[in-house]
């Protein structure tokens, strides 16, 4: 039987996130492809939570420029500078950013103005480069925590299954 989506809403999150996790391992097994993957992550990802945007911005220019990727959600900027807004706060701490409160975050780059919360999570290859950043938007306050951090941490450590191809670096 084909895959589907999964609503995720009316399960606690980390079982959301371990479900998500053994459906994208299965759904994504056999392919070594990043942009399938991308897009079938942000895919799930978004409609499983019901989020405002989910995607990922790749790194085009090691330590100095991100450029938008496979995501769901209305328009996203395009690029955004290593160092800027929480995506690029997040590519040059290479950490997991959570935002409570996009309004309360200095430099927050809107591109949807109903966003209200943020994650971003870094993604590696399998050489510890950093290829791109997950970003998921909520219209609600405080939709994020640590077990968002977590399960979607998991869910792009799928990446460091596949080797760099040596032109990248951080
Ligand atoms: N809010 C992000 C920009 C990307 S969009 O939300 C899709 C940021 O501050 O980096």
């Amino acid at each position: 039987m084909a895959e589907t989506t999964h609503d995720l809403r009316s399960l606690p999150r980390d079982d959301a996130y371990a479900l998500l996790d053994e459906q994208l391992r299965h759904v994504l097994a056999g392919i070594d492809d990043r942009v399938a993957a991308m897009a079938t992550i942000a895919s799930l990802v978004h409609h499983g939570f019901g989020h405002l945007w989910t995607g990922f911005y790749q790194v085009v220019e090691p330590g100095r420029l991100l450029r938008v990727g496979p995501y769901q959600g209305t328009l996203g900027c395009l690029e955004i500078p290593f160092g800027q807004g929480v995506c690029g706060t997040a590519a040059t701490r290479r950490q997991t950013v959570i935002v409570r409160d996009v309004q309360a975050f200095d430099g927050h780059i809107v591109c949807d103005p109903r966003a209200r919360s943020e994650i971003v999570i870094p993604v590696f290859d399998s050489r510890g480069v950093l290829i791109a950043v997950l970003d998921v938007d909520s219209g609600e306050v405080a939709t994020f925590g640590e077990v968002d951090a977590d399960g979607l941490e998991r869910i792009v450590s799928w990446f460091s299954g596949i080797p760099g191809n040596g032109a990248e670096g951080q």
